[in-house]
């Protein structure tokens, strides 16, 4: 098989930027919308994402530390190569096709994402729905964070041709591609898939088995909840817990850093999933009131200008 129509469900942080990276790939691309109101909001994601191509595409003409790896295979491009792909990203945008109809969108497609909110009712009744209206060929990812596809499966009349396909923000920088199955999902459909990523700038990272916060994650959310138990409990200050990980390990950056680019309220949000943040004398009760002040002040990390350091 081979995949030519690619459906993207959903134009918000993250459809919309698969949407364009799959098209300024060369592929036939249609967003599904759930609303008229979804598609006016989509719009202007998409139009804003189009220009950073364009001007990164530009800067990339006389300053090399621009290179982005989803955008272009190789540094060395000559001028008249960087006008090509700056005509390819706003061919692509123009390209896009948005509809709010399961049967237009879900017609000859070979491939939908799934890029919806991270709602596991939602996502099952986006699914039940989907399933009526696709054909036999379709193979269906999901962009989900924190969900696994073993959640969903049954529910997409597909499991077979069901998997995960997890992408970073800023998609065309941050390249990364984890692609994960469940029990069911059948090799075949996974090896198109790797392939597909390859196809559209990513470099794929294939797990073998269902793993909640896949590779990256599964590495993150430990390595920075370690780092905010021992501010938390008062053994050292975070400046000094970033240098000695940024000396001993030569790493560009220490996990405050990370922190402050994450977003404070996201680290919140996953600390008070543990039970025992409610309890103030625990650790994790600890690291979610010092989470809690520092966001009720406002300093919610790189966006706002402050968080563990100013900007
Ligand atoms: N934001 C990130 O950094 C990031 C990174 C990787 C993966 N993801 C995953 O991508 C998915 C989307 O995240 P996002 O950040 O783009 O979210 P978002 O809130 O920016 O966008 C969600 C989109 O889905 C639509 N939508 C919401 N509820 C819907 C419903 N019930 N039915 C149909 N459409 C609906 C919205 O209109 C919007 O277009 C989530 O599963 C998330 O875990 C997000």
């Amino acid at each position: 098989m081979s995949i030519k129509k690619v459906v993207v469900a959903g134009g918000g942080v993250l459809g919309s930027q698969i949407a364009l990276q799959t098209a300024y790939c060369g592929f036939d691309v249609t967003i599904w919308l759930r609303s008229e109101g979804s598609i006016e909001r989509a719009k202007p994601k998409l139009e804003r994402f189009k220009n950073i191509y364009i001007e990164t595409l530009e800067a990339m003409k006389t300053d090399p530390s621009e290179y982005c790896r989803g955008l272009a295979a190789k540094t060395d491009l000559s001028e008249g190569e960087l006008d090509e792909l700056k005509q390819k990203a706003q061919d692509a945008y123009d390209s896009l096709t948005l509809t709010t109809s399961y049967e237009e969108a879900a017609k000859d497609a070979d491939l939908i994402i799934e890029a919806i909110a991270e709602n596991p009712e939602q996502k099952i009744a986006f699914y039940t729905e989907l399933a009526k209206y696709m054909e036999e060929k379709t193979i269906l990812v999901t962009n989900s964070s924190t969900l696994l596809p073993s959640m969903f499966a049954e529910h997409t009349g597909r499991p077979e041709k069901y998997l995960s396909l997890h992408f970073a923000n800023t998609i065309w920088k941050n390249n990364t591609a984890e692609v994960m199955g469940h029990p069911g999902t059948e090799q075949e459909y996974y090896d198109e898939v790797v392939k597909f990523a390859e196809d559209i700038n990513m470099i794929p990272l294939q797990l073998k088995k269902e793993q909640p916060g896949y590779i990256l994650n599964s590495l993150l959310v430990p390595f920075l909840s370690a780092a905010e138990a021992l501010l938390a409990n008062d053994v050292a200050d975070h400046e000094t817990i970033d240098k000695t990980w940024i000396l001993a390990t030569g790493a560009p950056a220490g996990p405050f850093h990370i922190l402050d680019i994450v977003g404070l309220t996201t680290a919140y949000n996953i600390v008070i999933m543990n039970p025992e943040a409610q309890d103030p004398e625990t650790t994790p009760g600890k690291i979610a009131k010092m989470l809690k002040e520092k966001i009720d002040a406002g300093e919610t990390g790189i966006n706002a200008g402050k968080g563990f350091y100013e900007y």
